[in-house]
């Protein structure tokens, strides 16, 4: 008797659950953990943050609603008009979201099966979330592996010409999880082009946009030609674009559940209905201290000096055990080969190194089969970093 799903049925454990449970059984057994594992770094909230959240909780609930109070709309928009340089024209619409984990997903219902077309188009490794959201819609997953040749880029005009076709929507992911790979000026350019035509419409997972290294901040050039910070496709066209962008690495809120869409406004408006029915409204209180986390620049800034810092202390370790080749363009990650004794075996390796107290994330776990690479999401402070790199160097030797 099946009493849900198939797509139900065949649901892999979340990767994060997974970690959760290692973790959880090294505490019980008194060791000391160094969780490297889920990008959810553990800074304090920015206080005036907390404040507006404390301060608007209100004596009586009510229902939210999903389109967002003029007040964090008006701050989105300021945002994006600062950051991007994207003006607030009728052609583009902006809804909050409840993070964007939820939209990711979400936005499968509202695209996959337009004019036919089923596929969704994501990279691998990547966000698990676009496969599940392709599934659930009854859309067809077709993951893409990113490799150094494209500078972990998907270039969708070298896909089969039936699947280019059939692709609904495409995700790209640019900072990218796990690799921390960015895109250029010239890149989004092609990609726009090819989305327009091929009727394909772009889904940017912007994320990681505003974690970047913390020395850009002291030469910021707004030509987007030019400009050295991450960039979204919105600030190329908005037909056929939507931007999901987060609270929850920019300003580390992963808690309270805050994010965007912003983009073409036809789309925009249409899932708008949608939203109405998927009881996604987010908290009054919660988009009031939203407001102010995109209204305020110099605690990102803040965040971000601690990532780069971060990344520069643990990079060097790494890298003198071969275990990774470059820096990471942006993000807060560090994408890294498995050591050579565990070639082809990174659950093996991660659950080896767990058992020393050091939780990262296998490539298995981030990917559709990859299996020699793990990931280092910076997110403990910087003395439990550098214990954490010698308990992995005396791993690493021990096991050469
Ligand atoms: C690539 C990527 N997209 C989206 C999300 C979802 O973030 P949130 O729902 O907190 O905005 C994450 C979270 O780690 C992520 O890594």
């Amino acid at each position: 008797m099946e009493l849900v799903n198939s797509v139900t049925k065949g649901m892999r454990p979340y990767p994060m659950e997974e970690l959760a449970r290692i973790k959880a059984e090294l505490v019980k057994a008194g060791k000391p953990v160094y969780d490297f594992g889920t990008g959810d770094p553990k800074i304090p909230t920015w206080p005036p943050i907390r404040d507006a959240i404390l301060k608007a909780i209100p004596l009586t609930s009510q229902y939210p609603s999903v389109k967002g109070s003029d007040a964090l709309r008006e701050a989105q928009w300021t945002y994006l008009t600062k950051r991007f340089g994207i003006q607030k024209i009728p052609e583009i619409g902006l809804i909050p979201a409840q993070g964007t984990k939820e939209a990711i997903f979400n936005i499968g219902l509202c695209l996959i099966g337009r004019e036919g077309k089923k596929h969704l188009v994501y990279p691998d490794p990547g966000y698990p979330v676009y496969r599940a959201s392709a599934l659930y819609a009854g859309g067809i997953p077709y993951p893409v592996r990113l490799t150094s040749e494209t500078n972990m880029r998907i270039e969708p005009w070298k896909l089969p010409a039936d699947i280019q076709k059939s692709t609904a929507a495409i995700w790209i992911n640019h900072p990218h999880n796990p690799t921390g790979a960015n895109a250029t000026y010239d890149y989004w350019q092609e990609l726009i082009t090819w989305c327009h035509k091929t009727d394909t419409i772009l889904l940017s997972d912007d994320c990681y946009v505003d974690i970047y290294n913390s020395d850009i901040d002291q030469n910021i050039i707004s030509d987007p030609k030019k400009d050295t910070r991450p960039l979204t496709p919105l600030q190329f066209s908005s037909d056929r674009v939507l931007t999901f962008m987060s609270l929850s690495k920019r300003s580390g809120l992963t808690g309270y559940r805050s994010g965007m869409i912003a983009g073409d406004a036809r789309i925009v408006n249409s899932i708008l209905q949608a939203r109405a029915n998927f009881g996604v409204g987010s908290p009054d209180f919660i988009q009031a201290g939203a407001a102010v986390a995109w209204a305020d620049e110099n605690h990102v800034a803040e965040r971000r000096k601690i990532f780069t810092h971060r990344l520069n202390l643990a990079a060097p370790h790494l890298r003198k055990l071969g275990l990774l080749d470059g820096m990471p363009d942006a993000a807060f990650y560090l994408w890294c080969k498995v050591p050579k004794s565990f070639q082809g075996q990174d659950v093996k390796f991660i659950l080896a190194l767990a058992e020393e107290g050091m939780i990262t994330s296998p490539s298995s776990w981030l990917s559709e089969g990859m299996t020699g690479y793990f990931r280092l999401a910076m997110v403990p402070d910087d003395k439990s970093t550098e214990e954490a790199m010698n308990i992995l160097t005396r791993f690493v030797e021990k096991h050469a």
